[in-house]
């Protein structure tokens, strides 16, 4: 059964989905099965951290045009990609034995992998915390700004205060160095023992790198962009140490079936008043937009690269060789 963890944030921004994509991709070198759910369902982040464009979601299962299996994309990475998708008014209509009956089809996912990282959107939201109170393991990611610190202690505070029963972990992001991502932790870590009785185990730190920015332009993991940096090493140390972890019971049913009332509930395509109508809409523009831009950019650097290796090929052939005359 996979282990099922969910990578969160109290505030945006904070690397979330360059880790929970860059840490599966390490843990699928060490030859573990890994599955990322994007859940995250305002701007799906994987496909334009990917490149991709998964046209079948998790909506089409749901609403029962496909199999969980048909759904699954697989990377270039050894990862498997599971996309999610906010609510339609169709999803909402479902009766309880289809949900029934669609949790067993779906909880298959679970059987067949090691690893499930789950993707989400940041912030305490009801859908969200409803959804992580079911997950067995939350992964915190904090940055080094007092609101950040803040929010993640909020976040923790709304699990503990709704009981949650599964382990805690964090990560800090964008830090200087280990000691700056160890400080972070023992803020939080001190915070949420002694205010709310709560342990937060620690899983390292991922280094702020620029290189992580220009991965992020190429669409290519930076672990895969750029293997020998020093952020790909923070995200192979956090891999090795999730390894060195024990395993935390988990209820995979209920895990299944708060995340579809999570994605049936998700406010897509409900009648909603025009002004956040009309923010829909410019969400889907945004989101075209981005996927442009980041093509044009991308064509852009190849077809220079191509032109440096010409201009490189051309002074090759008209360079004299050792020893002739000109
Ligand atoms: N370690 C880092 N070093 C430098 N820049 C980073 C780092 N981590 C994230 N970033 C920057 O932050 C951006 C957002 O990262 P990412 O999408 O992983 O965050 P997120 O927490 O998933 O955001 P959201 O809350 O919007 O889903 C990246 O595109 C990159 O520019
Ligand atoms: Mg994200």
């Amino acid at each position: 059964m996979a282990r099922i963890m969910a990578v969160t944030s109290g505030k945006g921004g904070v690397g979330k989905s360059n880790f929970t994509l860059n840490v599966g991709i390490c843990l699928a070198m060490m030859n573990h099965r890994v599955r990322i759910l994007d859940a995250d369902l305002g701007l799906a982040n994987m496909d334009v951290l990917l490149g991709i464009r998964p046209n079948r979601t998790l909506e089409d299962v749901i609403l029962g045009r496909l199999g969980i299996g048909e759904i699954i994309f697989k990377t270039d990475y050894n990862v498997e990609l599971i996309p999610g998708s906010s609510g339609t008014q169709d999803m909402a209509d479902l009766g309880r034995e289809q949900l029934e009956e669609l949790v067993k089809q779906i909880s298959a996912v679970s059987a067949s992998s090691d690893y499930l990282l789950v993707d989400t959107a940041s912030g305490i939201s009801a859908g969200v915390i409803s959804f992580l109170m079911a997950a067995p393991e939350v992964i915190v990611g904090v940055v080094p700004e007092p609101t950040s610190l803040t929010d993640a202690y909020a976040m923790i505070k709304v699990l503990r205060k709704n009981d949650y029963p599964g382990r805690i972990s964090m990560f800090s992001s964008m830090v200087k160095n280990s000691s700056a991502g160890h400080n972070l932790y023992k803020k939080i870590s001190s915070a949420s023992q002694r205010f709310l009785d709560t342990h937060v185990e620690y899983l390292g730190s991922i280094y702020h790198d620029d290189k992580l920015s220009r991965a992020v332009t190429d669409q290519v993991p930076a672990v895969v962009r750029y293997p020998t940096s020093d952020i790909a090493r923070c995200y192979r140390i956090i891999a090795s140490t999730l390894l060195g972890q024990d395993s935390v019971e988990a209820d995979h049913e209920k895990f299944w079936t708060r995340l579809i009332t999570m994605l049936v509930r998700a406010p897509k395509h409900k009648v909603v008043p025009a002004g956040q109508a009309a923010d829909t809409q410019k969400n889907g523009d945004l989101r075209g937009m981005l996927h442009k831009l980041l093509d044009e950019q991308r064509r852009t650097r190849e077809l220079l690269e191509r032109l440096v290796e010409k201009i490189e090929q051309h002074d090759m052939s008209i360079r004299p060789k050792p020893g002739s005359f000109v």
